[in-house]
C-alpha cells in the first residue's frame, strides 16, 4: 500500500508536473487508474494540503504496481510518464560531465523537461544534477550555458578523463567530454621531448590530459577567458602538475609573438577562428613541427579545405580528420599540418 493521489484524469499531466517539480512522485510506482480517475503515489515528504489545495480529489492508501526493477533506458523509465506518442522524440542519449548529465529537449515536450530528467536521474544513480542545453555555445569564451532541471542546484563539477581530473563550471568556460578521443588521437602521436604549445587551452583538458600520460614532454598553454584560467590553475594543483605546465592568462594573438621557444607540436581548438592565428603558429613552429587545427566544414569540403591549408603553410601534407559533428550538414575537422 502507498499512498496516492486520485485526481481527474484530465489533472494528470499539471498533477505529475507539479509533484515532481516538488520532489513529491513517487518514482518507484506505476501511475494506476481507477475509472475517471488517475493515482499518483506520492513520497512521505508529499505535503498532502498543498497538492489537495491545487488539484481536486483525495490522498488515499492504495495496492498499485512498482515500476520493474530492471527499468535501464530513459523511455522505459518514461513510458508511464508522458504520452506514448511522445516517447519517440526522447532522445536516449546524454553528455556526462563529471556527475552531471546535459540533455536535449526535444521540440514540444519543454512541459515535461523535468519529468524526463527525473527519469534520467533515477536510472543513472552517479549523476547528481540533470540540466538542459540552454543556448548554443557562443561568445569570444565559447561557453555553452546550461539550466539545472532536477538535482544539486550546481553547474561546477569534477570531470574524469584518461586519468585527469578536470574542474570546471559549464556556465563560466568550454568544456566538451566529446573531444576525449581526440585527445587520445594526438596524444598518440606524441613523441618523448616533445615541446608543445596549446594555443586556446581552456581549464587544460588536452596540456592535462597529456602531462599525466607522457612524462618526458614540456608544455605550454595560452587562455583568455579568467575564470577557466582559474579552473585551469586548479586543476594544475588537482592533477599534480603545477610544475609541469606553464600556463599564459592572455590573448594567443598578443601572447604567441612574445614567446622565446619554438615548438615540435601546436593545437588549436578554436573552430571559428583558429586560422586567423596561423601565421603566429607558423612563426613559433619548429622544423618538422606538426600543427592540429580544429575547423568546421562541410563534409564534402574538407579535402578542398586541406589542399587550401597545404598550400597556406608548405606543409607536407595536410590531413582532416574528422572529429564529431556540428550541425546536420557541418562537422568538426581537425587538420593535422606536417610541416616540412
Ligand atoms: C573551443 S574552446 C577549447 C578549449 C579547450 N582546448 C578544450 O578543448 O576544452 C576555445 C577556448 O579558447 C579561448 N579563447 C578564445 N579566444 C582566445 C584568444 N584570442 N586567445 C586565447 N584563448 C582564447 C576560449 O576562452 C575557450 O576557452
Amino acid at each position: 500500500m502507498v499512498s496516492c493521489l486520485k485526481t481527474k484524469k484530465q489533472n494528470t499531466q499539471a498533477a505529475k508536473s507539479f509533484l515532481v517539480t516538488k520532489g513529491w512522485l513517487d518514482t518507484s510506482y506505476c501511475m494506476g487508474k481507477s475509472g475517471k480517475y488517475v493515482l499518483l503515489a506520492i513520497t512521505d515528504k508529499a505535503d498532502t494540503k498543498a497538492i489537495l489545495a491545487k488539484f481536486m480529489g483525495s490522498i488515499e492508501q492504495r495496492n498499485i504496481l512498482k515500476v520493474k526493477l530492471e527499468t535501464r533506458t530513459i523511455k522505459d523509465a518514461l513510458s508511464n510518464v508522458i504520452p506514448a506518442e511522445e516517447l519517440d522524440k526522447i532522445n536516449r542519449g546524454f553528455e556526462a560531465i563529471g556527475d552531471i548529465a546535459v540533455i536535449e529537449i526535444p521540440e514540444g515536450l519543454s512541459k515535461l523537461e523535468v519529468n524526463i530528467a527525473w527519469a534520467l536521474k533515477r536510472i543513472h544513480k552517479h549523476i547528481k544534477v540533470v540540466a538542459k542545453k540552454d543556448k548554443k555555445t557562443s561568445g569570444k569564451y565559447r561557453i555553452r550555458k546550461v539550466k539545472v532541471l532536477v538535482g544539486d542546484m550546481r553547474t561546477e563539477t569534477v570531470h574524469k578523463e584518461s586519468g585527469a581530473r578536470l574542474k570546471l563550471d559549464l556556465n563560466k568556460v568550454y568544456f566538451s567530454p566529446k573531444l576525449g578521443s581526440e585527445r587520445l588521437r594526438i596524444l598518440r602521436q606524441v613523441k618523448p621531448k616533445e615541446n608543445i604549445l596549446n594555443m586556446f587551452a581552456g581549464v587544460g583538458p588536452y596540456p592535462i590530459v597529456f602531462a599525466k600520460n607522457k612524462k618526458d614532454i614540456t608544455q605550454t598553454a595560452i587562455e583568455l577567458n579568467p575564470a577557466a584560467v582559474r579552473y585551469f590553475k586548479q586543476n594544475l594543483k588537482l592533477n599534480k602538475l603545477e610544475k609541469r605546465i606553464t600556463l599564459i592568462k592572455g590573448d594567443a594573438k598578443v601572447e604567441v609573438p612574445k614567446l622565446k621557444q619554438k615548438f615540435d607540436r601546436i593545437i588549436m581548438v578554436l573552430p571559428e577562428k583558429a586560422h586567423e592565428f596561423l601565421p603566429h603558429a607558423l612563426k613559433v613552429a619548429n622544423k618538422g613541427a606538426m600543427i592540429h587545427i580544429y575547423q568546421f566544414e562541410a563534409r564534402d569540403d574538407a579535402d578542398r579545405r586541406a589542399q587550401e591549408l597545404k598550400k597556406m603553410t608548405g606543409a607536407k601534407a595536410v590531413k582532416p580528420v574528422r572529429a564529431g559533428g556540428f550541425s546536420p550538414k557541418i562537422d568538426r575537422f581537425c587538420f593535422d599540418i606536417q610541416l616540412p
